[in-house]
């Protein structure tokens, strides 16, 4: 349960009715993964930033209020716009009401402690899919000189000025990516960040970063080496966030399921490369266009293998779509996650539905089924939130979806956007 959510938007539900194919244009907002980074990192500089494409979602409120607290002011002049003023009056404390909400919160840590040389920020919440650790955000601000306590629920760090180090990463972390980096842009000396993460995402903070007056090489490589600058050659900046490419598959799968044809206009295939293949593998007619991707299906999907991992992989986050898919494709697919372990509680739920899905560690067994049978059903989480939505497309008769608080938290509009292309589907 949420406890900063009203009784009644716990009580909301998504009703999906499988009713055959969706034909039409969907937009694609931007990127909530990106556009919550955007906003971390406006604590960097005092002015007045502006960011458009900004998806219509509750994590960015989430972390607008985060930063109010902080010192950064945020309003909406128009949809899909935010501006967003550094007051100057930064105040270096993420209290635990607003950090327990989201995930993205650990990304006001580099910037904060970068400017400020301190920081206290309680630890971060975000889904409930297993322990999800810092350990590489800490030693790597603590090889750029920072001090860190843990007391009470909160983490502290200090750093009189950080200076540039050479880091390594055992893994393509994204947060720690973004952290370091950030922190890096205001440290005294080069800073080298090896194995970093290159999602679509971390290279839009890059180009805002480097529109601030930030000086990064190698974007969008895994070697990123950051030369630190004074604070007062930093400036605000408008920017235009990434279009989101989970949004986009989510459409993608949607058309799978559902069959039909949909322009998705926004939808970056170059960001989406490996997916479209194997999205392709499985049957589906997909031309990238000027404008975005036009997807067409008139059959049951085909099975597949799929493995997730950082980017230019499978990201995870597609996982709940493609064993949706899979649950109605025909054959059997082995799907396997490589980077949360826990990341299969939806599975009951698509069980629930009639799907054949065995889960055994780090894979599920996917044999497909013609059709679901709809049923009652919760989102655990966002990402699985939306694949039940799109599994209630693919089933005959009525799906409930309850929780769909986790759905608005990345989704901007789902239900408007399905509507709109002939999906029999409301929210109560
Ligand atoms: N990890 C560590 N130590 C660290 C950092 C990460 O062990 O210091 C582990 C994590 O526990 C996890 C794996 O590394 O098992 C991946 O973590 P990463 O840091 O790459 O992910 P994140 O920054 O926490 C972001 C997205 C997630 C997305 C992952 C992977 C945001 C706010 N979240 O999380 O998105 O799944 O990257 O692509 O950007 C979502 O949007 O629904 C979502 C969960």
């Amino acid at each position: 349960m949420n406890a900063l959510l009203e009784p009644d938007e716990q009580l909301e539900t998504i009703r999906v009715r499988g009713n055959g194919p969706l034909e039409g244009t969907v937009h694609v907002p931007g990127a909530k993964n990106s556009v919550l980074k955007l906003m971390a990192t406006t604590i960097l500089c005092d002015g007045a930033f502006e960011l458009s494409n900004v998806p219509d979602i509750a994590d960015v409120a989430i972390m607008g209020d985060l930063l109010a607290a902080i010192g950064v002011e945020m309003t909406r002049p128009g949809p899909g716009e935010l501006v967003l003023v550094n007051t100057g009056k930064i105040t270096p404390v993420a209290p635990y009401e607003l950090v327990e909400r989201i995930r993205a919160s650990i990304n006001v840590l580099g910037p904060l402690l970068t400017r400020c040389g301190e920081v206290r920020l309680s630890m971060p919440g975000g889904d409930d899919f297993g322990a999800r650790p810092i350990d590489m955000h800490i030693a790597g601000l603590e090889a750029m000189g920072a001090e860190f306590k843990f007391s009470h629920g909160y983490l502290e760090a200090r750093a009189d000025r950080l200076h540039g180090a050479d880091i390594t990463f055992d893994f393509p972390s994204v947060g720690a990516t973004e952290n370091l980096m950030t922190a890096a842009v205001l440290a005294d000396g080069v800073t080298t960040i090896d194995n970093a993460a290159r999602e679509p995402e971390i290279t839009d903070l890059c180009e805002f970063l480097v529109s601030m007056g930030a000086k990064i090489d190698g974007i969008g490589t895994p070697t990123l080496v950051i030369e630190g600058v004074e604070q007062s050659t930093l400036r605000p900046v408008r920017h235009q966030t990434v279009p989101d490419r989970i949004q986009a598959a989510t459409y993608l799968a949607a058309c799978s399921v559902a069959g039909g044809r949909l322009d998705i206009v926004g939808a970056r295939a170059d960001h989406m490369t490996m997916l479209l293949d194997r999205f392709a593998n499985m049957g589906l007619d997909l031309t990238p266009t000027d404008t975005g991707i036009v997807v067409a299906s008139d059959e049951r999907p085909r099975s597949i293998d799929v493995a997730t991992l950082p980017y230019p992989g499978i990201a995870t986050d597609y996982k709940p779509l493609i064993i949706t898919m899979l649950a109605v494709a025909d054959g059997v697919g082995i799907v396997t996650e490589n980077l949360y372990p826990g990341r299969f509680r939806y599975v009951e739920e698509l069980q629930r539905l009639g799907a054949d899905v065995r889960t055994s560690g780090h894979h599920a067994v996917i044999r497909g089924v013609p059709r679901l049978s709809g049923a009652p059903v919760k989102a655990h989480d966002i990402r699985a939130g939306a694949a039940m939505v799109v599994a209630g497309l693919a089933a005959e008769g009525e799906t409930t979806i309850s929780g769909i608080h986790h759905i608005d938290r990345g989704y901007d509009d789902l239900v408007g956007r399905l509507q709109a292309v002939g999906a029999d589907i409301e929210r109560d």
